[in-house]
C-alpha cells in the first residue's frame, strides 16, 4: 500500500479527497482571501520555499527560541510524543513537513505520520522536501479534522495556534482525535506577563494577526479537557505545552 492509500484509509465518513500532485486534498481550490498578514504569508509560494531554512529560524528568534535549532526541536518533539514504534502520528499545521518527516523516520513497522495543512504551497514543499515511506500529506482544516475520535497515538501542532482563526476549536479537535494514553504537544505564543510589555505585544498582534496567549490560557484548556501530565515550558514569547490523554 502506498503512503497516500494508507492516508485515504484513515479518513472518516468516507470522505473522498483529490490527489493534488503528491498530497490528498479535501478542500476547495480557493479557501477565500486570508484574513490576516500572517495567514497570507503562509499561502505564499515564496514563503513556503524559504520557510524551513530562513523564515522559521527568524520567527523562532523573534519568539525568543533563538539557539534551539530545528534539529533539537525535532528531537524534543519526538521525545515528548514518545515516538519509537508503530504509532500513528498527526502533525497539524505541518507547513512544509519540517517535523512530519522526522516523525516518519522515528517510527518502525506499521508506524505512520500524517502532515495536515491548509496551504497548497506549503504542502507542495512538504511533498518535495520531506516525503518518506511512512509519511503522507493532507490538505484539510485544523478546525474540522477529517478523522475518527481517538484515531492517533500522538498529535502535534507547532507554530500555528497563534495564527488560526479559532485556536480553541483546533485544540478541541487535537484532543478529540487523540487516542486514550496518547500524547499531545503544541508550540505557540505566550505573553511576557509584564504589564508594560502588553502594549507592544498587542500592537504586534494587531498588525500581523498573530494572537498572544496568556500564560495559563492553553494549560487551563488542557486541564478543562481532562488531559493529564500537563507540562509547560515558557521561553521568551513562546510556550511548549505537552500532555497525555487519560
Ligand atoms: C508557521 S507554519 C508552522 C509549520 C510547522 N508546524 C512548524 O512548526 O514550523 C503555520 C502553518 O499553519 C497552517 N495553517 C493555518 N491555518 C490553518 C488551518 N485552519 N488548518 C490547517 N493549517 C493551518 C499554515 O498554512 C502554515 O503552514
Amino acid at each position: 500500500m502506498t503512503p497516500l492509500e494508507r492516508l485515504a484509509g484513515l479518513l472518516a465518513d468516507g470522505r473522498v479527497p483529490r490527489d493534488s500532485g503528491g498530497y490528498l486534498d479535501l478542500l476547495p481550490p480557493e479557501t477565500g482571501r486570508p484574513a490576516t498578514l500572517a495567514q497570507a504569508a503562509m499561502q505564499n509560494p515564496v514563503v513556503a520555499a524559504i520557510y524551513e531554512r530562513w523564515w522559521r529560524p527568524v520567527g523562532t528568534a523573534v519568539l525568543g527560541l533563538n539557539g534551539l535549532g530545528m534539529d533539537r526541536e525535532r528531537g524534543a518533539a519526538r521525545e515528548t510524543l514518545g515516538l519509537d514504534g508503530e504509532q500513528l502520528v498527526l502533525d497539524v499545521a505541518c507547513g512544509p513537513g519540517n517535523f512530519t518527516r522526522g516523525y516518519g523516520e522515528a517510527l518502525r513497522g506499521k508506524g505512520f505520520a500524517v502532515g495536515l495543512d491548509v496551504s497548497p504551497p506549503m504542502l507542495a514543499r512538504a511533498v518535495r522536501d520531506n516525503g518518506g515511506d511512512r509519511v503522507a500529506y493532507l490538505r484539510a482544516d485544523a478546525r474540522d479534522l477529517p478523522f475518527a475520535d481517538g484515531a492517533f497515538d500522538a498529535v502535534s501542532c507547532f507554530a500555528a495556534l497563534y495564527l488560526v482563526p479559532e485556536p480553541f476549536r483546533v485544540i478541541d479537535e487535537l484532543v478529540r482525535v487523540l487516542a486514550p494514553g496518547g500524547r499531545l504537544a503544541v508550540l505557540t505564543s505566550a505573553r511576557s506577563g509584564v504589564g508594560l510589555l502588553r502594549l507592544p505585544e498587542n500592537l504586534l498582534g494587531a498588525a500581523t494577526g498573530l494572537r498572544m496567549f496568556d500564560r495559563d490560557e492553553v494549560t487551563d484548556v488542557f486541564d478543562r479537557l481532562g488531559l493529564i501530565e500537563v507540562r509547560q515550558r515558557i521561553t521568551g514569547f513562546a510556550q511548549f505545552v505537552s500532555a497525555r490523554k487519560p
